[in-house]
């Protein structure tokens, strides 16, 4: 045999391998969402950091650049204008010997409480968990302990502070995921920190120096799993404030793994007292987690989450980048009966990129109606807006040409909402991931309105004006193109809307 030179076999290697990792790229663009965030590469998990100053959104998330499944954590971080368009900004925090960086909140300390505002230069402050690995492999209990950093250039730039952790861990295995806010009338920031079954509550003058103020949950709500990335925050009914208390839960949720519970109550500025303490869920799909508000948007509250679950978000098949956020929603809140709920839906920003809708009127359910004999072949992402006059059974398919598919649809007998994945095309990376999920409904009376959000690869359902929530995602083999609604007891659309979603 000829003698082949060195540098050639290293080249052919390298180009097999740089083809490999475009194919594993191109394989990975397909089931990259088009209107929500997901990171340029590698991993990302819940949302950080959620603040809005000078016009821009902040969202900082977990983030492990070294690789696609969780690791040493970082904050990355992207900003927007409109909550649509994202740009990608530099990574904002990196670990240090104190640890690495979990997740926290940031906020605009407008009167420079902490002093690290400069020459009049108002200072975003991030307050975050700051992880111990070696701590927690040498079996200690104090190995999260709460930090801060600070930045002078409208988030652009973040510093450390030297005093950190300004929070210490008392014991707990679990503590951590500081949201901070402005308490008004007691003049002081509020801190909700998860802490293993329950919340604690401190308070600070100067978000350096905190006093722990009460605890909550220990006996209320659900407790399936760890209690995580809690969020307290009033919302406007009828003109009084109602506080809202947001608890994330692994495992635990309505419909296995992750999920976000909340609660209704009030909030003295120490303690708080729920109206409730029966379990109420923000989004009953398996797909949407560690969802928390932005900080700053004044009686607006904006609410994201991260578009997976625990039981899978580091084996769903992604390579070169893996998982995205949901939508960011609006929350408000609504009355069935005596009973407040919250309600969201999609934020009123989405209408930029909403085309013209295809508007159909009347439609019989008596036989499958097929979207594309109105709009030709289906494009994603799309938004479908119905109304049904009857809230009787009805399904709404999304499809391929292999024939893999989802539904999603209502359920009379049981006044469930319901999504189904388990042919929706890849599935077996988990063995929990093909499965029907379920959601009850809460509004009253015979008509029906869904907003339903489609993007590549999840869906997002808004029930009765937002009153029921789910969130799924899915890994088609071949981009879904067809959608057919039909119904075994004829149910009735008033009114059909579809747009495409495009930017
Ligand atoms: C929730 C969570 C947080 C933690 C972070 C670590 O998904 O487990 O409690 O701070 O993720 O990445």
């Amino acid at each position: 045999m000829k003698h082949i030179p060195c540098t050639f076999l290293i080249i052919v290697v390298l180009l097999h391998s740089l083809n490999l990792d475009a194919q594993t790229k191109n394989k990975d663009e397909i089931y990259r969402p088009k209107i929500h965030f997901s990171p340029k590469e590698k991993w990302i998990n819940d949302p950080n950091g959620l603040v809005y100053y000078k016009g821009v959104y902040h969202l900082f998330f977990q983030h492990h650049p070294g690789s696609s499944v969780w690791g040493p954590m970082h904050w990355g971080h992207a900003t927007s204008n409109d909550l649509v368009q994202w740009k990608h900004e530099p990574i904002a925090l990196f670990p240090d010997s104190i640890g690495t960086i979990f997740s926290g909140s940031a906020v605009v300390d407008m009167n420079n409480t902490s002093g690290f505002g400069m020459n009049g230069r108002v200072p975003l402050v991030a307050i975050y968990t700051q992880h111990d690995e070696s701590g927690e492999k040498a079996g200690r209990n104090n190995f999260q302990n709460q930090s801060l950093a600070y930045s002078l250039d409208n988030g652009k730039s973040w510093k450390k502070y030297s005093g950190n952790p300004v929070l210490k861990n008392p014991g707990i295995r679990d503590f951590r995921d500081p949201k901070v806010m402005w308490h008004g009338s007691s003049k002081k920031w509020i801190m909700s920190l998860a802490a293993a079954d329950r919340i604690i509550f401190y308070s600070s003058p100067d978000l350096k120096k905190w006093t722990k103020e009460s605890e909550f949950g220990e006996s209320a709500g659900a407790h399936g799993g760890v209690w995580e990335c809690p969020d307290l925050f009033s919302l406007q009914y009828n003109g009084k404030h109602v506080w809202v208390l947001i608890v994330n839960i692994n495992p635990g949720g309505p419909n296995k793994g992750s999920a976000t519970q909340y609660f209704l109550g009030d909030f003295d500025g120490k303690r708080f007292s729920p109206n409730s303490t029966n379990t109420k869920w923000l989004d009953y799909g398996p797909d949407e987690y560690a969802g928390i508000t932005w900080e700053n948007t004044g009686k607006r509250k904006i609410f994201l989450g991260w578009m997976s679950n625990w039981l899978y978000a580091n084996v769903v098949p992604t390579e070169t980048w893996r998982n995205a956020m949901t939508i960011p929603r609006d929350l408000k809140l609504v009355k069935v009966g005596n009973e407040m709920f919250i309600a969201s839906e999609p934020v009123k920003e989405i209408a930029k990129i909403k085309s013209t809708p295809v508007v159909v009127s009347n439609i019989s359910l008596s036989k499958a109606f097929d979207l594309s004999t109105k709009t030709g072949k289906v494009k994603l992402p799309c938004l479908l807006n119905l109304a049904l006059e009857n809230s009787n059974d009805f399904s709404i398919t999304i499809s391929n040409d292999k024939g893999e598919e989802l539904q999603i649809g209502y359920d009379k007998m049981n006044n469930q909402y319901f999504i189904d994945r388990t042919r929706s095309g890849k599935t077996d990376f988990q063995n929990e991931f093909a499965a029907r999920h379920t959601a009850p409904r809460f509004a009253a009376g015979s008509k029906m309105n869904l907003v339903l959000l489609i993007d590549v690869s999840s869906v997002e359902l808004f029930a009765d004006d937002g009153l029921t929530v789910m969130t799924e995602i899915f890994f088609p083999n071949q981009p879904y193109n067809r959608i057919y609604i039909q119904s075994s007891n004829a149910a009735f659309i008033k009114s059909l809307e579809y747009y495409t979603l495009g930017k």
